[in-house]
Order: structure tokens, then sequence, then C-alpha cells
């Protein structure tokens, strides 16, 4: 493993005995004090060794043992001898033999741990408080070092593929990915800023124009949203981007990509092609567009037998034009009055107005049971595949709530009900819609980004259409595709647009006027002037793909110092007040007090 002298601690084996002397650099993991002898667990990135101290063979070295405490740095060396019987190791892979220490030299002392590197239920808090000995342990070490092979597998792919890496600037102008930006204030251009990426998408872009056919980066995004277990505030990408592809050419290279990874780190093969399907589709079924593959329990069109009923949420919601959806609780009969009041509050924490259920023991047991003719509940539970010690579970609501609601509660309920198999389920969603009304904010978003190219049949629409036509804007189809795997999304691209008339018309759709388009992106509408080439690429979340690969529950634990779910580094302690002079440089006043900032 070490090009130098040194041997790793976890690469030595039977093979090793009768070498000679050997010599390991590394920490104290454990340390026993058998009365004669003394234990301790070597430990290197390669792995654990253990090293026994006999104060008859090596007494300088045993008297120097008797001080080692928890992570003394050290470094030993001695012969490799086999274990005497009975006393082997199975869990490791250096548990068949041991180091007879012929001498110790102590590099470094270490103060007592604020936390044992063994203890699994130390809070998060103090592990990333000292995040540099969390790191340490051999779970974050396994985790970083594959995040490693992963990028190298990735790197070595896509250069395979003939693209080339390129680095784009950190400090630049805002690219929309649909958060807020991080700014970093410009000290010789006082009162203007700078914006950290969101991701890279208009330099990509850019360098289809000049020619480059086929671009990656590494790189690194900051985005200002709300942060959980799968986001984080600076992120990391693998960014492509390429010319005169479609979007089959772009999926196949990204399949292929991802299957490099997994097999170079996992030594898996995932099934290729992956399956597709539309928005729509993903939509109607799972009420996701990230639905988790690894089980069915797909949602179901209440709205026949609903018509059947008295049952008012259901008519209301019809008759203003939105859903009634179902899903199925297996075996969910049997819950208790309160376990039905909690799963109706965490529906509606979801956005939902209510939960109505009917359950199957031996017939129909619901409250609202009395509105529906029988027919209709043997409908209904027909439609779900409900059987007997099963509860239906419904939503009516606007068609966006129903799908929203059912599909966290299918998520839910996959895992609470263990119906969640073994094995990787990635899936393409496509045919995404190009734009989304957005309430609040009274005009149209993009759903991907604004350079997403609408699909070929709409562009004409699009450039003949009335741009206030809503019903048109709605229909709008993108060229854009996610992947998904396991229920989460991991990444995302999609054909751009290229003619700069269709990219104008693209930012008066989403009510951007003509000028604020020329001082936000008129860099990229110049560009695209000048002979833009037709291009599309995609963005893969390194980080959520790495915790996945890693059996991982959040993506903290494949970034080597992450921030906390408020954005707070609690190693360096960032963010933190600056000094005055500082501030006053960059010509910025606080509308604090500035010791409350401290
Ligand atoms: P998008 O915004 O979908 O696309 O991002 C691509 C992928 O990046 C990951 N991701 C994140 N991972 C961790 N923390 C976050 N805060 C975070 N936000 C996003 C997701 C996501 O699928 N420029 C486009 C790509 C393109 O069109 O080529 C883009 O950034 O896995
Ligand atoms: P109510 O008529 O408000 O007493 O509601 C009767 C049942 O329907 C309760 O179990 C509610 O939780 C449920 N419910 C209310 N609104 C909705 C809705 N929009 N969708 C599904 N169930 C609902």
């Amino acid at each position: 493993m070490f090009p130098t002298g040194r041997t790793g601690c976890g690469d030595v084996n039977e093979g090793h005995i009768g070498q000679g002397e050997l010599r390991f650099s590394g920490w104290v993991f454990r340390r026993r004090d058998h009365g004669g002898l003394i234990f301790i667990d070597l430990r290197d990135r390669s792995g654990i060794l253990q090293v026994v101290f006999n104060p008859e063979v090596a007494p300088e070295a045993h008297s120097l043992a008797h001080g080692l405490r928890a992570e003394y740095v050290v470094e030993v060396s001695g012969k490799l001898g086999r274990r005497p019987e009975g006393t082997e190791n199975p869990g490791i892979p250096t548990g068949g033999v041991e180091l007879y220490a012929g001498s110790l030299a102590i590099l470094n002392e270490s103060a007592p741990l604020p936390f044992s590197l063994e203890d699994q239920d130390t809070s998060e808090a103090l592990k990333l408080r000292y995040r540099y000995l969390d790191l340490r342990s051999p779970q974050m070490q396994k985790n970083l070092f594959l995040r490693h092979r992963a990028v190298k597998a990735i790197r070595d792919y896509l250069d395979s593929e003939s693209f080339i890496e390129i680095e784009t600037p950190m400090l630049t102008k805002s690219t929309p990915e649909g958060a807020r930006d991080y700014l970093v204030p410009s000290r010789v251009n006082p009162g203007f800023f700078y914006a950290l990426p969101q991701s890279p998408q208009l330099f990509k872009q850019i360098l289809m124009v000049s020619g480059y056919e086929r671009y990656f980066q590494v790189a690194r995004c900051f985005r200002d949203e709300d942060l959980r277990a799968d986001r984080q505030p600076e992120f990391t990408q693998i960014d492509m981007e390429t010319s005169f592809l479609d979007s089959e050419d772009i999926i196949r290279i990204t399949e292929g990509m991802l299957a490099r990874a997994f097999k170079e780190t996992r030594g898996e093969d995932i099934p290729m092609p992956f399956p597709r399907l539309t928005y729509n589709e993903a939509m109607e079924r799972f009420g996701s567009d990230k639905p988790d593959m690894r089980f069915g329990l797909e949602l179901a069109d209440m709205a026949g037998p609903a018509r059947k009923s008295t049952f008012k949420v259901f008519l209301d919601a019809l008759e203003k034009g939105g859903r009634v959806m179902g899903l199925r609780g297996i075996g969910m009969s049997g819950l208790s009055r309160k376990e039905v009041d909690d799963l109706t509050n965490s529906v509606k924490e979801m956005g939902a107005k209510g939960l109505a259920w009917i359950k199957l023991k031996n017939g129909f047991d619901s409250p609202i049971a009395k509105f529906f003719p029988k027919e209709a509940m043997e409908e209904m539970a027909e439609s779900l595949h409900a059987q007997d010690g099963d509860m239906m579970l419904f939503v009516a609501d606007t068609q966006k709530v129903v799908h929203n609601t059912l599909g966290r509660l299918r998520a839910q309920l996959g895992k609470k009900l263990g119906l969640i198999e073994e094995g990787w389920r990635p899936l393409w969603v496509t045919d995404f819609p190009l734009l989304e009304w957005d309430d609040e904010e009274e005009r149209f978003t993009a759903v991907h980004h604004p350079f997403t190219s609408p699909a070929d049949a709409d562009v004409e629409h699009i450039l003949a259409g009335d741009i206030n036509d809503k019903a048109l804007l709605s229909s709008l189809t993108a060229k854009a595709y996610d992947i998904v795997l396991n229920g989460y999304e991991i990444g995302g691209g999609s054909i751009r647009i290229h003619r700069q008339d269709v990219q104008s018309r693209m930012f008066e759709m989403l009510g951007i006027s003509r000028e604020d388009a020329q001082k936000k992106f008129g860099f990229l509408l110049d560009a695209l002037q000048f002979g833009a080439p037709p291009h599309g690429g995609l963005a893969l979340g390194l980080d959520r793909l790495v915790m996945l690969l890693c059996g991982a529950d959040s993506i903290r634990d494949v970034i080597a110092f992450p921030k906390t779910s408020k954005a707070f580094d609690m190693m360096s302690g960032a963010p933190s007040a600056v000094e005055p002079k500082q501030l006053r440089e960059l010509h910025i006043k606080l509308d604090i007090p500035l010791d409350e900032n401290l």
C-alpha cells in the first residue's frame, strides 16, 4: 500500500511471517495490559494490527508501552508471527497474525479523547466539533476512500469518452437553479457582489459555444436553501455538457458512467439500460418525480367510486377540478384510534386537509362507510388490490397536493411496512413540464432551469403563441431528464436552448423583462448569436451517489468537512463575525449591532 519502507497495518497476513523486521506507524486504537504482556491494536488507514510487547523479549519497548494511551502516534518494528491457537480474531483481516515488537518510538502523545472512536452513540454535534477525530474512524475512512475510487472511476470513464475537464469560476454571476445565492462582496468594486455558483450551468454552455464539445468538471456548487440529510449548502456535482448529441446519447453516457462507478467501488453490475418513466406517469403512479422503485405500492385514482358516494369531501374536490386518490395500507386494519390520528396528522403536515380511510375487516369499517354504496367500496378495494386485513387511505385535493402527500406517505409506508427490497433500482424520469405556475410570485418559473429546451413540437408554439396564454404555457414539455436511484434524485439534465430567439422568448415567458434578461444573462444571449451548436448535458449529485454507494443515510457521512442543518461548520466555527475594518473596506454596514453578531 505504501511505496516507502513502511508496511500498512491492514496489509499483512500469514505470508509476511518469517520475512524479518517489519516497520509500522500509526495510532494506538486500543491497549490491553495483561500484567506481563501488553497488547495494542495499532491502526493506520489500511487497517488494524495487533502488537505484542513482551518484557522478556524487548524490555525497553515493553516499559515504554506502559505509557501508551489511546491515539498516541507510534512507530513499531518487529517480527510477524501466527497468533496462538484460540486467540485468532476472524473479525479483522489481520486476525490470524500479530507483531512481536522489538522496538517502539512514541512520535506524539494524545490528550484524552472527547469521545471513543468506537462509540456508536456519540452525538453528531460532538463528532462534527472534533471532525478530525471522527474522520479517523474506520467507517469514515472507508467512505472517503470509496468516494475517491468513485471519482477516479468517473474521471477515467469520461476521459475514455473524450470528455475534457475544465474549471470554471467560483466568483461569478448568479445562475438561477432555484435556490438563494451565496454572495461575496467585491472590495475593489464597492457595492458590487459576486455570487458563488449554484452550478456551472452557463459556463458549460458557453464552453460548448467555444467548441469544446465534451466538457466535465468535478464542480463545487453553492446553494443557500433549507438543508436536509441529502442537502448541503456546498456540494459536488459531476457536471457534464456535450455538443451535437441528443438526450439518448447523454442517457447512454450517464448509464455507462454509473455502471463504471458501481463496478469500481462495489464490484457490482447494475442492470442496464435503466427503465424510464415520463414525469406524468411517475406522478400518477407513485406521487413523486423521484420514486423509490424497490417496492410497488402504487397510487390509484378513486374518482369513479368517489362519484358514486355522497361524501362531500371527495365530491367537492372533484367538483373543483381536483383529484381523489388512494393508497393501500397493507395489513393496517388493526391500527388503533391513536395510530390513525397520528397518520392523519402526518399527512396534514405534508399539506393535505385530512386523511380518509376505510379498514377491511370482514367487511368495510370506517366512519365514512355510510357515504358509500358497497359496490363503490368494492371497486376501491379492487383498484388498490386491498384485501381483508388492509386499510385503504385516501386524499382528496388539488392534483398537486394529492400526488405530493400520497407520494410521501407511500415512501413512509414503504419503510414502515418493510416493503423495500434490497438492490439498486435506477430510473430515468423524462418529459418534465417546462414551466410551473408559482402562486406566490404570480408568474411561471422553470421546472428545471431557464436554459432547458422545450420539446421540438413546442418550439413553434412558443414563438408563435401568446405568452400570456396560461393553458399553453402549462402544457409545454421540456427536453429534461432526471436520474433517480432508490428514491433519491441523483442527477438531472436537459437539452438546452441554443437559439437566441427561443432563449429570449423563454425569458419573456418567465416574466423577465428584456432589460433584465440583458443585465443578468446578456453574455449568454450574446454568445448564442455566434454559432452556438445544439448542446445538452447533465449533472450528477456526487455526494448523494457516494452516500448510496456507501450505504450511508446522510451525505454528511461522505463529505470530509460538512455543515450542520443550520449551515454551520462546527469544527472551524464558520460562519463568524469579521473585523469592523474588513466591513469598512467592503463598504458594508450591518443593521444589527456588531457585538450581537460576535
Ligand atoms: P440540479 O439542480 O438538478 O441540476 O442539480 C444536479 C444534482 O445535484 C444534486 N444536488 C444536491 N446535492 C446535495 N446538496 C444540494 N443542496 C444539492 N442540490 C442539488 C442532486 C441533483 O440531481 N445545472 C443543472 C444540471 C444540468 O442541467 O446539467 C443542475 O445543477 O443530486
Ligand atoms: P370531516 O368531514 O372533515 O369530519 O372529515 C371526515 C374524514 O375525512 C376525516 O377522517 C378527515 O381526516 C378526512 N378528510 C378531510 N378532508 C380530507 C381530504 N381533503 N382528503 C381526504 N380525507 C379528508
